[in-house]
């Protein structure tokens, strides 16, 4: 049977949480988002989602829409993601991505919602003693981003015990890719991550890449990301959400595809799919960049019974560019 009780999305116009929300949506979930829009978020979704438009700490507001939407569980994908802005502005990052949520677990907590997926961080593992890297590797955050990111798994861990909160914490790897329609994309403001700025440099939208350091302990000297498809991710929080739904709490559990790719080997897929080369420069290292993040997902495998489908660096690349193409993009085109 359907359940009849909706999900609260929060962050549902960001990147990760818009494609969990048409995909929630069309399997016939009832969905409500809430997102302020302070990310950008460009993404197309379905005008019978409803959007409130509002503050994840603004607790009033929280628990009307819990009892106007009869919300049932909450996927928290809300916050602040990038690593060097919470170096420079650490305030911002424990505000957002603690302070906030801890007001957001209150308010839903208030409303009866005892279900909760939480966009988590490979950034919680800093950097790691064993790759592949599996759940049980030491926590050790080098940057106030993962640091947070960790809070908030212990608090939903205290939750648990003390009041009954189900909970997962799906620690992303490098997420990328779009929706293979074309009309849910990446979109940071501003943008930061790799393939974007790749795909951007390449059809001359943007200035050329820099390669953030050629001297890594790695075969090709650039640094090894595990880039899993947004579909992919999208896909093991519905089935996530399923078990706790059910009952279950499942803790942290990474997603990623077990199969890491260079700064390089991106930036040849990309010349592979656009048919031209892509311009880049050397440049040093950005502080704060571990060598080598790749996820041991053994355990999203046997717990939800994921494997990404989605997640090949060409097919990934390539469905970043349609969306980046189909007239969506809002840099200014420079050449
Ligand atoms: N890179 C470049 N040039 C750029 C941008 C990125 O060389 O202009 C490199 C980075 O140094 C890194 C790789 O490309 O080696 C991927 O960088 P991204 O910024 O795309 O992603 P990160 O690995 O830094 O970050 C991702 C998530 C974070 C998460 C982190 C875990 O976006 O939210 O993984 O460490 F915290």
């Amino acid at each position: 049977m359907t359940d009849r009780s909706s999900i609260l999305i929060t962050g549902g116009v960001g990147f990760v949480g818009s494609h969990f929300a048409r995909m929630a949506h069309e399997a016939g979930r009832r969905v409500v988002i809430l997102d302020n829009y302070s990310g950008g978020g460009a993404a197309q979704l379905s005008s019978d989602i409803p959007i409130v438009i509002g503050d994840i700490g603004d607790v009033a507001l929280v628990r009307r829409v819990c009892a106007e939407h009869a919300v049932g569980a909450v996927a928290h994908f809300a916050g602040k993601i990038q690593v060097g802005e919470s170096v420079r502005d650490p305030q911002l990052y424990f505000d957002v991505n603690l302070v906030r949520t801890l007001r957001l677990l209150a308010a839903v907590r208030d409303a009866g919602v005892h279900a909760c997926l939480f966009s988590s961080t490979a950034a919680v593992y800093g950097e790691p003693t064993r790759v592949p890297i599996p759940e049980t590797e030491r926590r050790q955050p080098v940057n106030p981003y993962g640091a947070t990111k960790l809070a908030i798994e212990y608090a939903l861990d205290a939750w648990c015990h003390a009041y009954g909160l189900r909970w997962a914490a799906l620690r992303y790897f490098n997420a990328a890719g779009a929706h293979p329609d074309g009309t849910v994309r990446e979109s940071h403001e501003p943008e930061t991550h790799l393939i974007p700025l790749v795909l951007d440099a390449g059809m001359r939208l943007r200035e050329p890449l820099t390669i953030y350091g050629t001297d890594y302990d790695t075969p090709d000297g650039t640094c090894i990301r595990d880039y899993i498809h947004v579909q992919d991710l999208a896909t093991a929080h519905l089935l996530a959400l399923a078990l706790i739904e059910n009952g279950q709490t499942l803790g942290p559990v990474n997603l990623g595809t077990g199969h890491g790719y260079s700064v390089r080997e991106v930036i040849d897929a990309a010349r592979v799919v656009l048919g031209r080369d892509v311009p880049h420069a050397m440049g040093p290292r950005r502080p704060g960049d571990p060598p080598r993040l790749v996820a041991d997902a053994a355990r999203a495998a046997d717990l939800l019974g994921w494997t990404p489908r989605r997640s090949g660096l060409e097919m990934t690349v390539e469905d970043a560019l349609r969306s980046r193409r189909d007239g969506l993009t809002q840099t200014r085109r420079l050449a």
